[in-house]
């Protein structure tokens, strides 16, 4: 898709269509309907009048042949009440825009931006938005060879004359790279098992460091094994596939020696639950297991091109968790690589001794700041829903730096609770550890069992189940991955990189 910015006159231009936004108190006049001409603003007032334009979320009104605008349409996005507007939103907005047009078999298009400073400002929120929207699921199916290709090839910005053009210009690239990230990262988590095994994740990721000038090491079984793995290792032994650890590192020249960012995403391509084997009805989402290692690869692949000063280091274990005559059983005890031994009470609450081990070696990797993202508990998904990623830590000043960086990016994060008084849930009386803290409070008993391999070291866990997914199409997304994470943790490093 091309971005292009132009500051020159909206009514002048001839393009298919023309979008902005209008709020629902006064949408002809509101928004960036506000930079429309007089005549423009008058059509639209009938409208109101008529009641076919309300400036309701999402509502789109398409105008033909507009009075007072050379484009051959005009459409209004409607952006609801004026008090709750964000960034977050015109990022939804724009999308909504894209794939309206889109499905009208329109291919290019303007769209007005709005202001052009601030924590989220227009040209950044426009052009991830435009990105997100266009991306579909890759499809496999072999009927739709005749259908003709519906996608946004041209996207007009338009600002106002005398804007810092190299200022939004940036903002332009900040969006897209952060939309084309979580694009590819969306491509991964919608792709099934059978063509994203560990292997090929691990190809995968290798060929994005190498194209990024990111350094990447892989290592196989043997190599797992010989460091002493044996949480990770334990989900792997049931399967054929051989399971991979994948290590990208971005350590810029001049950048400071600490901090060092160790970002853990859970790498489980699929979660069959093993022997404590998972009903069938929606087994098949569970190709979407390793959501938390596709977003921590974006991540790296957004910062090898936004430059932060900051070194940053991504571990992520990848791995299937199957049945058969080789799969650990429950009752089993395994050591992990911090010596802790963990009796497995239920081999399908295996995403936890992944991030053990990978924890543990983040931190001799010499990751002074951990942070995680991980499909972890069905838990979180019934305290917060598919809209709100549930976030876990002790060291609140390293947790606040999270979530200030979600409300910038516009991501909806919430803290959650640790607390003592849930550790005995997860006491084994034959190990140091039990997999498992019971049905209450799971997703928490989940993180702090986790939160045991930091050892001290700043940690802050995304639990991103719910979010990793979404069962309805938005307006503004397809139905499938969501790329959850990306803005967030770019805006983290980001910020901590300045
Ligand atoms: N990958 C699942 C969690 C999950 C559930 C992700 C639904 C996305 C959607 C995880 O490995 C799991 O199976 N967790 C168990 C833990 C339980 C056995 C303690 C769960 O949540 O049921
Ligand atoms: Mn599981
Ligand atoms: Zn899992």
């Amino acid at each position: 898709m091309e971005l292009e910015l132009r500051t020159e006159s909206v009514e002048k231009t001839t393009l298919p269509a023309l979008a902005v936004f209008a709020f629902k108190d006064d949408p002809p006049r509101s928004g960036t309907a506000a930079f429309l001409p007089s005549q423009t603003q008058e059509l639209l007032g009938q409208l109101k009048s008529s009641g076919e334009l309300t400036g309701k979320t999402f509502e789109c009104v398409l105008l033909h042949r507009p009075q007072g605008l050379a484009s051959e349409r005009l459409l209004v996005v409607g952006a609801g009440k004026q008090e709750k507007f964000s960034g977050a939103l015109e990022r939804q907005l724009a999308g909504a825009a894209t794939r309206f047009l889109r499905s009208r078999g329109i291919h290019e298009f303007g769209w007005v931006l709005g202001q052009t400073e601030g924590d989220a400002p227009s040209a950044q929120s426009a052009a991830e938005g435009a990105l997100l929207a266009d991306f579909d699921i890759e499809s496999y199916r072999t009927d739709t060879d005749k259908e003709p290709k519906r996608a946004i090839s041209r996207v007009v910005l338009f600002a106002r004359k005398g804007i810092d053009k190299k200022a939004v210009q940036e903002q332009i690239t900040r969006g897209r790279v952060i939309g084309e990230a979580r694009n590819w990262a969306r491509q991964l988590v919608n792709e099934p098992s059978n063509n994203l095994t560990p292997t090929i994740l691990a190809q995968k990721a290798e060929a994005m460091a190498t194209s990024h000038g990111l350094k990447v090491e892989v290592f196989g079984p043997k190599k797992i094994q010989a460091l002493k793995m044996g949480a990770f290792y334990s989900v792997a032994q049931g399967s054929e596939e051989p399971p991979q650890l994948i290590v990208v590192k971005y350590e810029p020249e001049g950048a400071p020696e600490t901090p060092v960012i160790g970002l853990i995403g859970k790498g489980v391509t699929f979660d069959s639950g093993g022997i404590s084997i998972k009903p069938a009805d929606s087994m098949h989402e569970m190709k979407t297991d390793m959501a938390g290692a596709a977003t921590m690869l974006a991540v790296m692949q957004v910062i090898a091109q936004l430059k932060p000063r900051l070194r940053v280091t991504a571990v992520v274990p990848a791995t299937e968790n199957l049945p058969s005559g080789k799969a650990q059983k429950p009752g089993d005890i395994q050591v992990s690589m911090s010596g802790k031994t963990i009796e497995i009470l239920n081999t399908d609450a295996e995403g936890r001794l992944l991030l053990a081990d990978a924890l543990t070696y983040a931190r001799q990797l010499g990751c002074t700041h951990l942070v995680d993202a991980a499909t972890l508990t069905g838990a979180v998904m019934v305290a917060l829903g598919h809209i709100t990623t549930g976030v876990f830590g002790w060291n609140q000043e390293w947790v606040d730096k999270v979530l200030d960086a979600a409300r910038q990016a516009g991501e909806k994060f919430w803290q959650m609770p640790l607390d003592d008084e849930y550790r005995p849930q997860y006491k084994s009386v034959i190990a140091d550890l039990a997999n498992t803290g019971g049905r209450y409070g799971g997703a928490i008993t989940a993180a702090m069992f986790v939160g045991e391999f930091a050892e001290g070291t700043p940690w802050t866990h995304l639990d991103i189940a719910g979010t990793r997914w979404t069962n309805k199409e938005k307006p503004y997304m397809a139905k499938g991955a969501t790329g959850v994470g990306v803005p967030t943790l770019t805006r983290l490093l980001m910020n901590l990189g300045k």
